[in-house]
């Protein structure tokens, strides 16, 4: 069903709720909290298998219920709930809308982007979601003639990345959304997302990226676009980076650019 993922577990636990409820009402159950906990952590998660919620979010159906009872017994002051709260939600802002979670890149896959930076020339590069400046960072040692810049929607990476790239001239970072600014002056855009937002990183990167700029995703592919190269890098992730060139040699054929 074509629902947003965050509507589907709301939906989920309302029907759980309710189903567990009425079965309670009914006299259909033995006494205890735990039978009516028990219905509703399995109308939830029959309820999201049947609204084609993705496998991760039946068990965190099956779980949630019996974990709020266990954690409402061990009488836990309600300031942590909220301190919880306030932390999760300064990490991880609008995950819940834009679906990209927080992971951050390593300094083998930071060594393997220099690498593909042009090396004749001081180039740009733009990092979209910088998180806390994990790439940018190793990558200012190893190109300090480079321009690097990244954006970030979330307060409390961003914050850190303020702070961790205070002392590094060649590093900017900006908070806001990386959609909203163009990205037609840089060498390369660098990507480190989901496969969620990648058709519209795409479609972003074809309408501004100059010819010749590469654009780079960590893990994830663009689905039904074929990339210029990959790179396997050699780390314990079995990094992979997806290499394209949206504005090509089909763009330069379209527009009459030759001889770049
Ligand atoms: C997987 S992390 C990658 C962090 C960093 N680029 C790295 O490689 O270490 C993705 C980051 O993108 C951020 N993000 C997701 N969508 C965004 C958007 N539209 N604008 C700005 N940041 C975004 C998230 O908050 C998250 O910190």
């Amino acid at each position: 069903m074509k629902l947003p993922p965050a509507l589907k577990a709301l939906l989920a636990q309302a029907i759980g709720t309710a189903t567990a409820l009425a079965a309670a009402r009914s006299g259909m159950l033995p006494g205890g909290l735990w039978p009516v906990v028990v219905v509703q952590a399995l109308a939830a998660t029959a309820t999201a298998t049947a609204l084609g919620s993705a496998p991760w979010w039946r068990w965190i159906h099956l779980g949630f219920a019996p974990l709020v009872v266990v954690a409402l017994q061990l009488n836990i002051a309600p300031g942590w709930y909220l301190a919880a709260f306030i932390g999760f939600a300064l990490v991880f802002w609008s995950s819940f809308r834009t679906r990209v979670p927080m992971f951050l890149s390593n300094r083998a896959t930071a060594a393997a982007v220099a690498e593909q930076l042009p090396r004749n020339r001081p180039s740009r590069l733009l990092d979209l979601g910088s998180g806390t400046g994990s790439l940018l960072r190793p990558l200012a040692q190893m190109r300090p003639d480079c321009r690097l810049e990244g954006i970030e929607s979330a307060p409390a990476p961003y914050a850190l990345s303020v702070l961790l790239t205070r002392r590094e001239p060649t590093i900017a970072v900006a908070r806001g959304d990386f959609f909203d600014i163009p990205w037609s002056d840089y060498d390369l855009v660098y990507a480190f997302l989901s496969p969620v937002p990648m058709a519209e990183v795409w479609r972003k990167a074809s309408a501004e990226l100059r010819p010749g700029a590469l654009l780079v995703s960590n893990s994830f592919p663009v689905e039904g676009i074929d990339p210029d190269h990959i790179i396997d890098v050699d780390d314990r992730r079995h990094t992979r980076l997806y290499c394209y060139r949206p504005a090509g040699p089909a763009y330069q054929q379209k527009s009459g650019i030759t001889g770049l």
